[in-house]
C-alpha cells in the first residue's frame, strides 16, 4: 500500500510558536505535528516530518524523498515564493505533492502571491491553519489512489 507521506517544513518553522499568531495560529511546530499525526491516522496514512532552515538541505531531502515516502505535503515557507532550486528538486523527487500554507498567501503581500512550486503540485491548500494539513493529506491520498 502506498501510504507513506512526508510533511516537509521549510525556513522559520522551527520557531513557528513565535511567529505572528494572526497569520500562523500561535501553535508550535511540535503541536502542529501532533495534530497532523492525528489527521494521518484517521486517513490511514503513515506520516513523517522534516524541517530545515537551509535551502540546500531542503533540496537534498527532496532528492532522497522517494526512498522513504510515496507522497509529499510541502510548506517551504518563504522559499515558496522564490526558490527555483526547490522547484527543480521537487521535480527530481517525482512524487505527488501538495502545497500547504497556514495563512492565505494569495490575500497577503504581493510577493507572497507567486508560488514557484504550484505547477508541480497536485493541489494547494491555504488559509485554513492546521486544518489545511488534513485537506492536503486527503489530496495526496487521492492522488496516490488514482
Ligand atoms: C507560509 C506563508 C509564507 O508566505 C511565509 O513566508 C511562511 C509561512 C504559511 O504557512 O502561511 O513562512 O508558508
Amino acid at each position: 500500500m502506498r501510504n507513506r507521506i512526508e510533511v516537509m517544513h521549510g525556513v522559520n518553522f522551527d520557531v513557528l510558536g513565535r511567529r505572528e499568531a494572526a497569520h500562523y495560529g500561535g501553535l508550535t511546530l511540535p503541536e502542529l505535528e501532533v495534530r497532523v499525526k492525528r489527521f494521518a491516522r484517521d486517513l490511514a496514512l503513515e506520516v513523517s516530518f522534516s524541517q530545515t532552515n537551509h535551502e540546500g538541505e531542503f533540496c537534498e531531502y527532496l532528492h532522497r524523498a522517494a526512498e522513504s515516502a510515496d507522497g509529499l505535503v510541502l510548506n517551504p515557507g518563504a522559499w515558496t515564493h522564490y526558490s527555483w532550486a526547490i522547484h527543480d528538486a521537487l521535480e527530481v523527487s517525482a512524487l505527488p505533492a501538495v502545497e500547504v500554507h497556514l495563512s492565505e498567501v494569495d490575500q497577503r503581500e504581493e510577493w507572497r502571491r507567486l508560488s514557484v512550486i504550484r505547477d508541480l503540485c497536485v493541489g494547494c491548500v491555504q488559509g485554513k491553519g492546521v486544518d489545511g494539513y488534513r485537506d492536503a493529506l486527503e489530496m495526496v491520498k487521492e492522488a496516490l489512489e488514482r
